[in-house]
């Protein structure tokens, strides 16, 4: 798709600079929308973060905020979705809890594409049905960024199921479509974000669904949750946090040994990284004494996990995700 970033538009590399984006496009978005409605997929990323916070500070309450909640995002992520926007924000928010749809169709598949496709398929059945249910809407926001339109053909993310349904035919808004990543950052701390949503590592649009290999079963998936929370909380504390960071549950299991009887459980796998365009990445060096703390923490408290394990790939050979 051709280069329509105009050559003279200033890097947003400040406050200020952040503060006469986000007036400009206040008054575009204005321009664009007038009185009509807005509706906006919200995953709680960063860029539909930003988008969102734009869009209520343009058009307040004609922003509707859809956040489905498809079972695989990680620990605390929906609460925090709603805390930020439906009640420090004020957004007109649509919490869909679809979790035991998406599992339900998920269940006994082990294939990784396919489970790619169902996550994308539902994603994009229930955000329509949520769309058919409202009167009113005119447009269709989106958290479009300048990468996107230039290597994916304007398609939000290469792989990402979070794309929107096109058969809804709705105008778009794309505010941040000509910024760069770090610069969607800068603008989200203007407009208020926690650093915790504007800084956050990348995550997959199938969430944990990637890292749930195999068949994704209900226990091994909470399983899952919980011992990512424990390493994302722990990693998180070192100096020179990794670009990303998590934890895979595999689909197979292994002996223990408790109470002097053996019994088989699922291992834990630890995967740091550090890249600069996750095409290629290098396995993070996490400290000893951090290994042993999340060890000693997830087998302690993480119900069916009896191993745990630090995965030294880099990519290439070994992809980030591990489907
Ligand atoms: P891989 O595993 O291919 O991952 O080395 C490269 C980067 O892409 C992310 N990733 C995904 N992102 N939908 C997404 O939106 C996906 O299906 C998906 N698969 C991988 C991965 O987390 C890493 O940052």
């Amino acid at each position: 798709m051709a280069d329509i970033r105009p050559e003279t538009m200033e890097r947003i590399t400040t406050r200020a600079l952040a503060d006469r984006f986000i007036e400009e496009q206040l008054a575009e978005i204005k321009a664009q929308v007038g009185d009509k409605k807005v509706l906006l997929a919200l995953s709680g990323g960063v860029d539909s973060s930003v988008v969102a916070a734009l869009l209520i500070k343009a058009i307040g309450d004609n922003l509707v905020c859809v956040h489905v909640n498809h079972g695989l995002l990680r620990k605390g992520e929906p609460e925090m979705v709603i805390k930020v926007f439906r009640e420090e924000l004020g957004a007109n928010l649509i919490y869909v809890d679809a979790v035991d749809r998406f599992l339900d169709k998920l269940a006994g598949v082990d294939d990784p594409e396919t489970k790619r496709k169902i996550i994308g398929k539902e994603f994009i059945d229930v955000f329509a049905e949520e769309a058919a249910k409202l009167d009113g809407i005119a447009f269709l926001g989106q958290g479009t960024i300048y990468p996107d339109i230039l290597e994916s053909d304007g398609v939000k993310a290469h792989h990402n199921v979070g794309g929107l349904p096109e058969d809804l035919q709705f105008e778009l808004v794309e505010p941040v479509k000509l910024l760069y990543k770090d610069e969607v950052r800068v603008v989200g701390s203007a407009l208020g974000l926690p650093d915790s949503m504007v800084y956050r590592q990348p995550f997959p649009g199938p969430g944990l669904g990637v890292r749930c290999t195999g068949a994704i079963t209900r226990d091994r998936l909470e399983a899952l949750r919980e011992a990512d929370a424990i390493v994302r909380e722990e990693i998180g504390k070192m100096e020179n946090v990794p670009w990303q960071y998590f934890a895979v549950i595999p689909d197979m299991q292994s002996t223990g040994i408790k109470d002097g009887k053996r019994y088989m459980g699922w291992p834990v796998i630890i995967r740091a990284i550090n890249t600069v365009d996750a095409v290629t990445a290098e396995s993070v060096e996490i400290p000893w004494e951090m290994l042993k703390r999340m060890r000693d923490r997830i087998i302690a408290t993480v119900p069916g996990v009896n191993r745990v394990m630090w995965d030294i790939s880099d990519k290439p050979v070994s992809t980030i995700e591990f489907e």
